[in-house]
């Protein structure tokens, strides 16, 4: 299987040195052989190379700061002028599209889903704009063109949260889905009750690598706001915008309010939830003995409450570099055995 890589930050490197550190094992338990062929970044370079790139060489390259450090060897071309020039004019079988997320727009990232359709490519994803704006469309035309679109990664990483409510939970009636599900805040709310300042919670968080490259989505609760659009679409067939969703974050939620929760046995977590009727996210202020509030740090949580199973519970973590990495690897091992 040949992959191109859109990103290369925290979540494509992570899948990268997945398949570098398993290479062995997949061989052996799956016979999936996959290859790097391509990676696109917006800034730091871009290679293809159809006998497939040197992962190695890779993660050292961008550890030096870019991919032109990366050695010349026959067959390697660098000149594109972007990622969809890259996606255009090269043959792959997946495109892993881990660019920065952006929740207003989609861009670029639709726009390199487009092109990955056109040119017959199947599309792995953690980029959440894409999914959560305007995904209707995208998705008939790859189910027209016979390809797939996977996105476990973009809900609780690689806790299986998609492929739950689609495919275990396949003819359950899924009622309402609801829980915690941006770790970053999680992160934030438990270290702010361990003693931590705000800011530090929150460069902690950015430095584990579970905050988007703007965390402003993550705090007023945007990040959250796009899951549960992701949610409406995936369970509900609603094709909703951001404007529909009742949106609040953890901005306005200061120490003294975590301390005065505390001190009465409850704990703020920000909740989000759909259902049929529509979406919202808020910080709600639980009881100790409520489940949810015993998810900690960047770990998540969701309930499909369901006609035939009632409540299922889906609980683990919901950012991070392997986490999400290994989200993108499931969702490449399915498209291996399907296609
Ligand atoms: N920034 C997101 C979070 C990453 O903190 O949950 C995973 O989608």
């Amino acid at each position: 299987m040949k992959l191109m890589l859109v990103g290369f930050g925290v979540v494509g490197q992570g899948l990268a040195m997945i398949l570098r550190d398993k290479a062995q094992d997949l061989e052996a338990k799956y016979g999936f052989e996959p290859k790097i062929v391509g990676v696109a970044t917006n800034s730091r370079g871009i290679l293809y190379n159809a006998q497939g790139l040197s992962i190695d060489a890779l993660l050292t390259a961008i550890q030096k700061g870019s991919l032109e450090h990366y050695p010349d060897e026959d067959g390697l071309e660098r000149d594109f002028s972007d990622a969809v020039d890259l996606i255009q004019g090269r043959g792959a079988d997946v495109l892993v599209e881990v660019s920065p997320t952006n929740i207003q727009t989609a861009m670029p990232a639709a726009k390199h889903f487009q092109t990955a359709i056109a040119t017959r490519k199947h599309i792995v994803t953690a980029n959440k704009g894409p999914i959560a704006i305007g995904f209707s469309g995208l998705s008939q035309r790859a189910k027209d063109a016979n390809l797939q679109i996977r996105y476990e990664a973009t809900l609780m990483a690689g806790t299986p949260a998609i492929s739950m409510g689609l495919e275990a939970l396949a003819g359950c009636t899924i009622e309402t889905v609801q829980g915690i599900v941006n770790g970053t805040t999680n992160y934030i709310l438990t270290e702010m009750e361990n003693g931590l300042s705000y800011a530090d919670a929150l460069k902690q968080a950015q430095e584990l690598g579970y905050a988007e490259t703007d965390p402003t989505a993550d705090v007023e609760g945007y990040d959250a706001a796009a899951k549960v659009l992701i949610m409406m679409d995936t369970f509900f067939g609603k094709d909703l915008t951001l404007d529909d969703i009742d949106v609040t974050g953890i901005t306005q939620i200061s120490q003294e309010d975590i301390d005065s929760a505390k001190a009465n046995g409850e704990r703020y977590k920000l909740i989000a939830s759909a259902s049929a009727n529509g979406g919202k996210v808020a910080p709600i202020r639980l009881p100790l003995s409520d489940p949810l509030a015993q998810v900690s740090g960047a770990t998540n949580a969701i309930t499909f409450q369901t006609d035939l199973m009632g409540a299922v519970t889906v609980s683990g973590a919901g950012a991070g570099q392997k986490e999400t990495g290994f989200a993108l690897l499931a969702d490449l091992l399915a498209i291996h055995r399907q296609v």
